[in-house]
């Protein structure tokens, strides 16, 4: 595993590019595969998670072309093999084969997906879908084989807006025969990009953005093109950093309002920043106060921030109070915090936060990738060097993370 080296507490100012997302990508790719017809993705962040999942295409035969930010994806002549342990386990999006392939085949075989070790992350909602459609599921030792001989329109109830099994459900259900209703579906922005793709292709998909989806059946889906939209999570991130260290830093490309929560959040924190159509421009806060948050699904507070917004946490005046509804596993990043100078206790589900706390240089861990993303906010605010190990993981969901971060001025470097 490699190394990131950081000198901290330097003031960063210049602009921050943001990158397509990686949760859209994650989707869109194995989305191409209900298409007949060959498909562009621009917006693309090279990323390791997307390097993975163009191995699982290559691994089906499907013909790719990556040439930088853009994919095109031919699956005409694609083979329903069985995804084996190994690759499914690469990363969590892996279960999009599952729904993709179920859709195009009516059958697939595979294993329990990977991802971030942040939870138990079960997908019995996924397969809760598959059922409603008609498939039959038989599972062995993580193994599943689900198959049917007609996917027919159904009403699938998830119990949680699970953004996996939303997706899962709109895949498995866009060939299928008559209309299917998601109700309480997630509303991710992922989510409305992957309907505009597939409605693109010629899908019949309503509910965009809201919690109800209808998705009516088709039969043929034709060859189009769609941009990846941008990152909240990296924007949100960047975002943070700015509030740390910033001197009129620059996040551009972002959309504002898909982190509306976070903003609100350094709103109340007294943090000042200016919005424009798609760039936000921060500076370090000063004296800022204490806030509560608690994760929720959009347009609630990310989970996925929950973790870089530790950091601007511990150099507010008081006490924050943080509570993780999502993962049971989210605060592997808190021992590390601790570890520069911190002040975090873990109370069950909730952390508290006691600030204000200098931060200074030490040996620490990104034990997942947005825990990674913390580690990389608290060494860019601390006094003296910090090293990073197994950064492997942040590397899966920030794209060209150390130029940009030199490019605005910091000390980092990577082995
Ligand atoms: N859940 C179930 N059963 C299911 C599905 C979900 O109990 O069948 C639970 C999960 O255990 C979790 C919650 O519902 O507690 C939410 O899970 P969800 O399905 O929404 O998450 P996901 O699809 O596995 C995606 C992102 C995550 C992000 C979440 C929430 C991808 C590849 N992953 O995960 O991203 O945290 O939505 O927004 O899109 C990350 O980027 O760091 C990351 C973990």
């Amino acid at each position: 595993m490699g190394k990131l080296y950081i000198e901290g507490n330097n003031i960063l100012s210049g602009t921050i590019e943001i990158s397509g997302s990686k949760n859209s990508a994650v989707a869109l790719i194995p989305a191409s595969l209900l298409c007949d017809e060959k498909v562009v993705i621009n917006n693309v962040p090279e990323i390791s998670d997307i390097d993975a999942l163009i191995e699982i295409l290559e691994y089906l035969e499907v013909e790719i072309i990556r040439n930088g930010d853009t994919i095109i994806i031919d699956p005409i002549n694609i083979k329903n093999k069985m995804i084996n342990e190994e690759i499914s386990k690469k990363l969590r999006a892996s279960y999009y084969f599952m729904s993709a392939l179920l859709g195009r085949f009516k059958k697939v075989e595979m294993y329990f997906p990977g991802g971030c070790n942040i939870g138990k992350r079960p997908i019995d909602q996924t397969l809760k879908g598959f059922a409603a459609l008609g498939a039959t599921i038989d599972e062995v030792e993580n193994k599943y084989n689900i198959y049917t001989d007609e996917l027919k329109g159904a009403v699938i109830d998830l119990d949680m807006p699970s953004v996996g099994a939303t997706i899962n459900s709109i895949f498995a259900s866009v060939k299928a025969k008559g209309i299917t209703t998601i109700n309480n579906a997630a509303k991710e922005p992922e989510i409305g990009n992957v309907i505009d793709f597939l409605n693109k292709m010629g899908a019949k998909i309503r509910g965009k953005d809201t919690s109800c989806i209808k998705v009516e059946g088709v039969e043929f889906l034709s060859g189009c093109s769609i941009d990846v939209i941008p990152d909240r999570i990296e924007a949100g991130t960047y975002v943070i950093l700015g509030a740390l260290v910033g001197n009129n830093l620059k996040i551009s490309k972002l959309v504002p309002e898909h982190i509306k929560a976070l903003l609100n959040k350094l709103d109340e924190m007294g943090v000042k920043y200016l919005i424009h159509e798609d760039s936000i421009i921060i500076s370090k806060g000063k004296n800022l106060n204490s806030v509560n948050i608690k994760t929720e699904g959009y347009p609630g507070f990310a989970t996925d921030l929950q973790q870089p917004i530790t950091v601007l946490l511990t150099q507010c005046n008081g006490i924050s109070i943080l509570e993780e509804t999502i993962y049971e596993n989210r605060f592997q990043n808190v021992e590390y915090l601790n570890k520069m100078g911190a002040t975090i206790k873990i109370i069950d589900r909730k952390i508290e936060i006691n600030g204000y706390t200098g931060l200074f240089g030490e040996e620490v861990k990104a034990t997942d990738l947005r825990a990674g993303a913390c580690m990389v906010l608290a060494a860019l605010t601390a006094e003296g060097k910090t090293e990073i190990d197994d950064i492997e993981h942040v590397l899966r969901g920030y794209e060209n993370i150390v130029q940009k971060l030199k490019n605005v001025g910091a000390k980092i470097k990577k082995d």
